[in-house]
């Protein structure tokens, strides 16, 4: 099977990387194209072998499977350059939240599913999020999965609970960053930790919680029983993020909702931009 990727930025680089880095797909099976050409080259001097196609109508004819990875604004221009050449028996797969399903599959004639990867996929972990198009085969469904399964955890959502679950998956590793970032910056400022002690204990820590998730049969829960004891100092520190964190979180999603809103009506509108010229 032959894979294209159209647009190769963080995301597309990152697939191409993973999926190659656990052999689910053969770097001579990997055709790319991106707006910058010189972004496609790059990443095919990182993984020797792939194809760097001359325009996304090439990769477009030439894969059994094209993953589109451009952002919402774009996706109307690469539609309206792929869509006479998409073919039923292709998969489609979009990486992008606010295209709807629907809309994609009324432009494009191939088998379509919308996936929301994450960045933890170059460490061959996370959560991939699965919603398969209304052509997919329970066949189609399971192939999907076992691609997926390759570099990460997949996960079936519904559409209607993308944003919430990207919020998590997707955006997760950059808020949880940001958020040991200014811890690690308040231990310098309030205490006078050196800068480099602080940053190495936040990285370890994080390493050592996530070890404890995933291999130690802890929960979010146990672990905050286990080290908090009564009366114990992370119990007063638990009580004062309780009260800091669930306003903040709160706020949190219903931004990610609003900017998602807006990106959402802003592809409708170019959607329906290219229909009336059509
Ligand atoms: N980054 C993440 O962690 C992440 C996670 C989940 C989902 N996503 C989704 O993935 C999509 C891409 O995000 P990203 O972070 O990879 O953005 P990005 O780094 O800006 O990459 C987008 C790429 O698309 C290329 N492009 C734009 N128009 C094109 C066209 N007509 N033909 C070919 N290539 C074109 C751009 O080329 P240029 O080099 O010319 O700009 C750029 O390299 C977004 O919808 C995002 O929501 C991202």
């Amino acid at each position: 099977m032959k894979f294209g990727f159209i647009g190769t930025g963080s995301m597309g680089s990152n697939l191409v990387q993973a999926f190659v880095q656990s052999y689910a797909m053969q770097p001579d099976h990997i055709i790319v194209s991106n707006r910058t050409r010189d972004k496609a080259e790059r990443l095919a001097l990182d993984c020797p072998g792939i194809h760097v196609a001359d325009h996304n109508l090439e990769t477009a004819r030439k894969a059994d499977c094209i993953f589109l990875c451009v952002k919402p604004g774009d996706f109307r221009h690469v539609l309206d350059e792929i869509q006479d050449v998409v073919r039923p028996d292709q998969y489609v797969i979009s990486i992008t939240s606010p295209v709807m399903i629907r809309d994609l599959e009324e432009h494009l004639e191939g088998k379509i599913a919308k996936v929301i990867p994450s960045i933890c996929h170059a460490a061959l972990s996370g959560n991939s999020l699965l919603i398969p198009g209304t052509r997919f085969s329970d066949e189609d469904t399971q192939w999907l999965y076992q691609l997926f399964s390759c570099i990460s955890e997949p996960l079936y959502i519904d559409e209607a609970h993308t944003r919430a679950a990207s919020d998590l998956a997707s955006c997760g590793p950059a808020f949880l960053a940001n958020i040991l970032e200014q811890w690690t910056r308040a231990a310098v400022k309030v205490t006078g930790l050196p800068e480099e002690t602080a940053v190495s204990l936040v990285e370890q820590m994080v390493i050592g919680t996530g070890k404890l998730l995933s291999e130690n049969g802890f929960t979010l829960q146990s672990l905050q029983d286990r080290v908090a004891v009564p009366g114990g100092i992370t119990r007063e520190g638990l009580h004062l993020l309780n009260d800091a964190f669930t306003p903040c979180f709160t706020r949190l999603f219903q931004l990610t909702h609003m900017k998602f809103s807006e990106d959402l009506h802003k592809v409708q509108q170019s959607f329906q931009r290219a229909e009336k010229k059509l």
